[in-house]
C-alpha cells in the first residue's frame, strides 16, 4: 500500500482535476502518476508546460524497455509540485502518442514498482490517474494493485448509467483476477443527485462528493494560484481520512484470520 487509483466513468469529466486536488492537499508524501493511456494534461495545463526537457512516464517506459532501468530513472522523471520539499511529486503522463505504445506493455511493471514505494525511505503513497476505461489498453494492472479504486462520476442521471457500466466492468475484472473485493468506491464530482441516491442506484458506497467549483478547477486545469479555502480544495482535503480508513479496514481484513479466506467487502 498505498496506491489510490482514480478512474472516470465514460462521459464524466473531472478525474485529473480530482487527482490533482487530492495530491495538493494530501497529508503524506505522495506521487501523482498520470497513467491515463489517452495522455497526460497536468504538465501542459496546471504547470503551463514550463520544463527544461521531456519528462514523465513515456520517457520512463522507453528507458525501461531499452535498459531495464526503472528504479534508477524513476526519481529523475518526476516534477516537484511543492519545490524544493519533494513531498508532492508528479510523474507526468504521455504526451507523444508514439510513447503510448511503450507504456502499454509496462502497466504491470509500473504497478509492482508503485506498490514498493510505500516501503521506501521515505515512503510515498501513489495517486494514479487512470483516465477512462474506454480506451484500447486500459491500465488494469494498476487498478488491480490499488488499495482503493475511486470511480469518478458526475451525479447527473445520464452519467450514472455509464458509471454503472464502469463499475460492472471493474467488478468483473476483479472477480476474474481474484482481486479481493471492498476497495471500490464512488467519488462524485459536481452537483446532481445526492450521495444516498447515487449509492443506492449503483450499489456502491460514495466516499465523497467534490463540489462544482469552476474557479478552482480552472486553476487546476490551466495554472494559477490554488487557494486552500476554496470548496473544491476543502473537499479534496477531507477525502484522505475516509480513504485511509478504507485502506486500514481492508488491510486488517486481508490479514484476518487466514490468508486462505476470501475477504468480505468493507
Ligand atoms: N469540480 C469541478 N468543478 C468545476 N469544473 C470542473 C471540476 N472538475 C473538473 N472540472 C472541469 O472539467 C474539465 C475536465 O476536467 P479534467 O479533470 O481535465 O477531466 P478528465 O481528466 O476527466 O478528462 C476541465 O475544464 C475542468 O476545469
Ligand atoms: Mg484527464
Amino acid at each position: 500500500m498505498a496506491i489510490i487509483a482514480l478512474v472516470a466513468a465514460k462521459g464524466s469529466p473531472g478525474v485529473t482535476t480530482a487527482a490533482l486536488a487530492c495530491t495538493l492537499t494530501w497529508h503524506h508524501r505522495v506521487v501523482l502518476a498520470e497513467c491515463d493511456p489517452a495522455g497526460g494534461s497536468i504538465l501542459a495545463g496546471y504547470l503551463g508546460g514550463a520544463l527544461d526537457g521531456p519528462r514523465g512516464i513515456g520517457e520512463l517506459a522507453v528507458g525501461e524497455l531499452r535498459d531495464g532501468n526503472l528504479e534508477e530513472a524513476f526519481w529523475s522523471q518526476l516534477v516537484d509540485l511543492d519545490a524544493p520539499k519533494r513531498e508532492r511529486l508528479l510523474l507526468p503522463g504521455v504526451v507523444d502518442p508514439v510513447q503510448a505504445g511503450s507504456v502499454t506493455p509496462l502497466w504491470q511493471r509500473f504497478a509492482d514498482f508503485f506498490v514498493e514505494l510505500e516501503k521506501g525511505q521515505p515512503a510515498y503513497d501513489v495517486i494514479v490517474d487512470c483516465g477512462r476505461l474506454q480506451v484500447v489498453a486500459p491500465p488494469w494492472p494498476l487498478l488491480r494493485a490499488a488499495s482503493v479504486v475511486l470511480v469518478v462520476t458526475s451525479a447527473h442521471l445520464p452519467h450514472l448509467s455509464s458509471a454503472r457500466a464502469t463499475v460492472n466492468a471493474i467488478e468483473r475484472d476483479f472477480a476474474d483476477h481474484r482481486v479481493p473485493a471492498g476497495s471500490l468506491r464512488l467519488l462524485l464530482v459536481g452537483d446532481g443527485h445526492g450521495r444516498g441516491e447515487v449509492s443506492k442506484a449503483l450499489g456502491l458506497p460514495v466516499i465523497a462528493q467534490l463540489p462544482h467549483d469552476p474557479r478552482t478547477a480552472e486553476v487546476l486545469s490551466h495554472g494559477g494560484t490554488v487557494r486552500g479555502g476554496r470548496p473544491l480544495m476543502r473537499a479534496a482535503d477531507s477525502l484522505e481520512v475516509p480513504v485511509r480508513t478504507l485502506m486500514d479496514r481492508r488491510r486488517a481484513r486481508l490479514s484476518w484470520p487466514s490468508s486462505q479466506e476470501v475477504p468480505h467487502a468493507v
